[in-house]
């Protein structure tokens, strides 16, 4: 199986904000999320992420709903714990949920969920979703404990936080934490993928990392879009990706 790459197109919601924030549903709004979500796929993207978050900073609820309505691709749906995007989750009834630590401060994701301290809320968020037929990844730091706590909720996949690799000026130490932490989550049965902070300069070290089934990338496909487009981001990232080898 090759290595999949999941765009996330927030930032195109984010830009569009910017402006129409107040009026999202003006004829004028723009960028479209649909036209990004057709192109990236147009580029070869192999699922589309969106975030919904509770300050609704970015995408709106029916953004998300015409994403899936209009391309068909699997969705991944990012979702803190709460019964506000729980609901959205049943109704939206995307491909996959990915269950994120949500702070209203925060500028973007800035760290995995602590399924050590909210196992038995995350075990429960992980079963009633599952039970609607989503399949459920954790957004963890690669820490083996977390690992551990994942595979015993039930979780399908995980997804490895690579902030902290991606923002270190030496990255061999947070690179041996993500090697091991795939290794673990591999051999429990998880499906691995990463996220955050991947670009593509920084790509090829990640690709180090095995057993890796999907990559979830925003920011610098969005930005490097801005430049050459959607398409030709998505197929660029794609590039760089060939010849991933899963097994070590
Ligand atoms: N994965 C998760 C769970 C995220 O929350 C984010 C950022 O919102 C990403 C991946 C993508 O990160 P980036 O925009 O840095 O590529």
């Amino acid at each position: 199986m090759s290595l999949l790459l999941g765009v996330n197109i927030d930032h195109v919601a984010t830009l569009r904000q910017a402006r129409y924030a107040l009026l999202p549903d003006s004829p004028n709004a723009e960028p479209s999320v649909v036209e990004a979500a057709l192109e990236a796929k147009a580029g070869g993207a192999d699922s589309i992420t969106v975030h919904v978050r509770g300050d609704r900073r970015h995408m709106q609820d029916a953004d998300v709903f015409r994403v899936k309505e209009a391309c068909d691709l699997p969705l991944n749906l990012e979702l803190g714990i709460t019964e506000e995007m729980m609901d959205l989750a049943f109704r939206l009834k995307p491909d996959f949920a990915c269950l994120v630590p949500e702070t209203r401060e925060e500028v973007t994701t800035e760290g995995g969920l602590d399924v050590v301290a909210l196992f038995g809320t995350a075990r429960e968020a992980v079963k009633r979703l599952k039970n609607a037929g989503i399949k459920v990844s954790l957004f963890i730091d690669p820490d083996l404990e977390h690992v551990e706590e994942a595979a015993r909720m039930d979780a399908d996949m995980i997804e490895l936080h690579t902030g902290a690799f991606a923002n270190a000026t030496d990255p061999a130490v947070e690179l041996a934490r993500l090697v091991a932490a795939a290794e673990l989550g591999h051999e429990r049965g998880l499906q691995v993928n990463a996220g955050h902070g991947i670009n593509y300069c920084n790509l090829p070290q990640l690709l180090e990392i095995p057993y890796l089934a999907e990559l979830n990338i925003g920011h610098s496909i969005i930005s490097r879009a801005m430049t050459v487009g959607m398409r030709q981001a998505v197929s660029e990232m794609l590039s760089g990706m060939k010849g991933y080898t899963s097994a070590p």
